[in-house]
């Protein structure tokens, strides 16, 4: 009898669990809290700013510069960039065709990019150095190929 209870108490906990899981993601549209605009992700290359990849100075804005990116399997464009040292740099990144990492090696720059999302990452790049890009979200054959450089200087 007793077992029923527990039994019947930890089906009623999953439900519970899992609807608001679903209702949270489904309905609510709860997503990485770095993925803020959408992208039609097949005009990728013809909206603004992802038809100019790489570094651009801004003026009148709370950052310096603006690092665009684009991740395709399975590469970033662009594949290597210079960086002035102290810049504060807003990066901003999307991909073309499915999920991929982006994780700047020894910072606190860690994004997921999905498609149909635009990945925003404002940071200071205070040490200078040479910084790898990663792809830490598997996306195919090519996925530890897949990496780009931004050099502080
Ligand atoms: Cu791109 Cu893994």
């Amino acid at each position: 009898k007793l077992e029923k209870i527990w039994l019947i108490l930890g089906i009623s906990c999953l439900i519970i669990f899992l609807t608001t899981v679903g209702v949270s993601a489904f309905y609510l549209g709860n997503k990485p809290p770095s993925c803020l605009t959408t992208i039609d992700s097949e005009k990728v290359d013809t909206t603004k700013p992802f038809d100019k990849p790489g570094l651009h100075k801004v003026e009148g804005k709370e950052w310096d510069y603006e690092l665009v990116y684009v991740a395709s399997a399975f590469s970033y464009n662009p594949a290597k960039v210079e960086v002035p040292l102290g810049a504060k740099v807003k990066v901003i990144a999307t991909t073309k065709d499915v999920i991929h990492g982006f994780e700047v090696a020894g910072t606190n720059i860690n994004m997921m990019l999905e498609p149909g999302y635009v990945s925003e990452y404002t940071t200071t790049f205070d040490k200078a150095g040479e910084y790898l890009i990663v792809c830490n979200e598997y996306c195919g054959s090519g996925h530890h190929l897949m990496f780009s450089k931004i050099e502080v200087v």
